[in-house]
């Protein structure tokens, strides 16, 4: 079989294509899982440049990093340089982005204090960049005021601290101090990266997935929705700069790192988070799918079989989009989710609902629509243009929203 340079930075394309990424890693025993971050990141196009404390060169080998990155991996700050002589301050001026994971409490104290003793912390203190820190430690190091105290500093200089996550550690012991999964890693990078992005400064709102309409205390009524593509919406706005409020149903997604989750279960919830978030914001993305109909009473007990018919009788939610005032918000953007009719159908959704803009959702096309990975929409807008959409990963459906809500904002 041929083999293909296909991973290699100079064909990858996407949002950290190109990006300098500083990747500094410390003596924990998760070091070994930075291999994997390091080559995720090259693999998604980015320019990592990694430096290793003495500490963490007694769990890892600079060699594994340079043959992940294809570049020259930095441990010693006295390391004579053939080239120029201050490498150190010329990647703290390249770096966009500094990241140290994981982080140790003694790296962790060190950046707090601005101390300049290694390589690492010299970059640290030279660069312009921002800071993105991952602790792994001991649940009881992390949980020390000491170390509480120093992230506190970090966070109050702008760092962004990726919470490590509960489990089992090193030690045998179980507790929050394990390293944050690689994912959530990453977009705390891209979420720094798009800090001054083009939606810097701009409030949008997102809802997501089907809106649960209780029957009685277990069962209800509700819809397919997974809530993939208002959380892909959320994340992409995040990315470009945006203070994302994500108003959401219940879905089996993870929070979104940096996104402010407010979580409803029944329409009227929803109505309630909306009208509150949007009295302050500039753009509404609403992606949920809400239950149209309600059951009239909720029984106070679970319902018990009888071998007869039930009836329930169901009557109509409030229509959150239609009812919503336009108040301060610049863009008011819907999805319509169609089996038949699409374009017709969403078109006077836009009227009806006073919107900037609605995303047409074939529900019957393949591979879209509720619970898949991808989707085929077409833009509608209110001046009638239309623009279609091919298959796309939601994420990238999203981007293409965002470049609408951008057009729109610039109006
Ligand atoms: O969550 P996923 O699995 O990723 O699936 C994504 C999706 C298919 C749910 C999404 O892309 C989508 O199309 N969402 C809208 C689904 C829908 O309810 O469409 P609608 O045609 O019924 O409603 C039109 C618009 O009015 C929607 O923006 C909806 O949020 C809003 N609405 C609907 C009813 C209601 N009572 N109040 C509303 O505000």
């Amino acid at each position: 079989m041929t083999q293909e340079r296909l991973a290699s930075s100079a064909h990858a394309t996407g949002p950290l294509a190109g990006r300098v990424i500083v990747l500094g890693i410390t003596g924990s025993i998760a070091a070994y899982k930075a291999a994997g971050l390091a080559s995720t990141l090259t693999q998604m196009g980015a320019e990592v440049h990694v430096i290793l404390t003495e500490a963490a060169t007694r769990f890892v080998t600079p060699l594994t990093f340079q043959a992940l990155t294809h570049r020259p991996v930095h441990t010693d700050l006295w390391a004579p340089d053939p080239a120029t002589g201050v490498p150190h301050i010329e990647l703290a001026e390249r770096a966009e982005v500094l990241v140290v994971a994981p982080a140790t409490a003694a790296t962790i104290a060190r950046l707090a204090q601005g101390l300049a003793e290694d390589f690492l912390t010299c970059v640290a203190l030279a660069t312009q960049a921002p800071l993105v820190v991952a602790p792994a430690m001991d649940g009881g190091m992390f949980e020390h005021p000491a170390t509480q105290a120093n992230l506190a500093v970090l966070r109050s200089r702008g760092a962004l601290v990726v919470e490590p996550e509960v489990g089992h550690l090193a030690s045998g012991l179980t507790g929050r101090g394990r390293l944050a999964a690689e994912e959530r890693i990453i977009a705390a990078i891209r979420q720094v990266l798009g800090r001054r992005g083009p939606l810097a400064g701009v409030r949008v709102v997102v809802t997501a997935g089907g809106t649960r309409e209780p029957i009685d205390p277990v069962r209800f009524i509700g819809n397919r929705s997974s809530g993939k593509m208002g959380y892909a919406l959320a994340e992409a706005a995040r990315d470009r700069g945006a203070e994302v409020t994500l108003i959401t149903a219940p879905t089996a997604l993870p929070a979104p790192e940096g996104v402010h989750v407010v979580q409803v279960e029944r329409a009227r919830e929803m109505q309630r988070a909306v009208i509150e978030a949007c009295a302050n914001a500039d753009v509404l993305l609403m992606a949920a799918a809400v239950a149209d109909y309600r059951p009239a009473e909720e029984a106070p007990q679970k319902i018990k079989k009888t071998g007869q018919e039930l009836t329930i009788r169901l009557v109509e939610n409030p229509d959150i989009l239609k009812e919503l005032p336009r108040g301060r918000l610049k863009v008011k953007a819907g999805f319509a989710a169609e089996s038949e009719d699409l374009l017709a159908n969403a078109a006077r959704k836009l009227e009806a609902k006073d919107l900037d803009l609605i995303v047409a959702n074939d529900i019957t096309a393949p591979d879209s629509g509720f619970g898949t990975d991808t989707n085929t929409v077409t833009l509608l807008f209110r001046d009638g243009r239309q623009v279609p959409l091919p298959n796309l990963p939601k994420r990238e459906v999203a981007e293409r929203i965002l470049d609408a809500v951008q057009e729109l904002l610039q109006r």
